[in-house]
């Protein structure tokens, strides 16, 4: 059965598509012969109870530079639609919350993925406090007694923004590291939020790994190993992917995480493991899984619309 399936999401022209995840999406239901509608956040309104945006149908092809066709603008009544696609990347920041409050409104009768309303409780790195013990030592504050006696008791740590993405701003301080006054008050203006204060975890040399799950069950895993003069292990920064298995660690993790992601109808999620601990539940825009098909695994893309397909047929 074809669906009406609309994408709300940063610049289509602006990305990437050999490593974009959505793009992935977006060529798996057009290959399955769904319709695909297309804009961006700033063209999404809501009168009354009813939500709207100017949407234009889309085309996509696999051809890096000519990967989209936009057809004309129309304004369309998103709640009569069976599948919005909640893509737009981080920042995390109160425009992408307010799409979350709109969206809100429409779900479930369409199907909003990820579910908007748990999209904007689950940010990132304060969602994965809720599984205390998958997780590293860690401090959310920006209490400066706090983080000197965190930092006595752990020695060498990692400091990072809450709400950071794609390794923004993210410091590794050594136990003696004369530089932590300075950074703690150059942090301090430049940020309004807390910081996440964590246990260096050494296992970062043999990489930070992307497992993806799909409706709260593992369907694929990407290994990102750092540059040797990085800490970072984004592909942003440098990071190297490598194809990868599950350790039995990480499968008791998805087995913990999975039961919680599927009651919150977060459908694709991506987490991010480093040695034995869980660090992120990326739930916004997660990305991988193209890294994931790239080198051999399987295709996740296919398995998302099986399980949206299977949604839609119950609701
Ligand atoms: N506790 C830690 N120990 C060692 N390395 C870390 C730690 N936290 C983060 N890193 C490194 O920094 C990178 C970015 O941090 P992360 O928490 O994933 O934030 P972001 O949202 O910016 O990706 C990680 O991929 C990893 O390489
Ligand atoms: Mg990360």
């Amino acid at each position: 059965m074809p669906l009406n399936v609309a994408v709300q999401m940063d610049p289509i022209e602006r990305i990437n598509i050999r490593g974009d995840s959505t793009f992935a999406l977006l060529l798996e239901a057009q290959s399955r012969g769904h319709s695909l509608s297309y804009y961006t956040p700033d063209r999404l309104t809501l009168r009354g109870t009813e939500v709207s945006a100017a949407v234009r149908p889309l085309k996509v092809r696999d051809q890096a530079g000519d990967h989209f066709t936009l057809g004309d603008p129309q304004l369309i009544d998103l709640g009569a639609l069976d599948v919005v696609l909640l893509r737009q990347d981080p920042p995390f920041d109160l425009a992408y919350i307010s799409t979350t409050h709109v969206l809100e409104r429409i779900q479930p009768r369409t199907l909003v993925v990820n579910d908007p309303a748990h999209v904007r409780n689950a940010p990132e790195k304060v969602f994965v406090t809720e599984f205390p013990d998958l997780m590293p030592p860690t401090l959310i504050t920006r209490d400066l007694e706090a983080i000197k006696a965190f930092r006595a008791e752990q020695g060498d740590i990692v400091m990072k923004p809450l709400y950071g993405k794609g390794g923004e701003a993210v410091f590794r301080l050594a136990r003696e590291d004369l530089n932590f006054g300075s950074l703690y008050d150059l942090f301090a203006t430049m940020f309004r939020e807390p910081w996440v204060v964590q246990k260096f975890l050494p296992a970062v040399k043999d990489g930070d790994k992307r497992i993806i799950l799909v409706d709260g069950e593992f369907a694929g895993a990407v290994n990102r190993v750092p540059a040797p003069d990085d800490l970072r292990s984004n592909m942003v920064r440098g990071g190297v992917p490598k194809a990868t298995d599950l350790s039995a660690r990480e499968r008791e993790i998805c087995a913990r995480l999975g039961p919680s992601l599927r009651e919150r109808g977060l459908l694709f999620v991506g987490i991010d493991v480093i040695g034995d601990y869980l660090t992120e539940i990326n739930v916004t825009s997660p990305t991988g899984i193209r890294a994931v098909k790239n080198l051999g695994g399987p295709d996740i893309a296919a398995l998302i619309w099986d399980k949206i397909e299977a949604k839609r047929k119950k609701a």
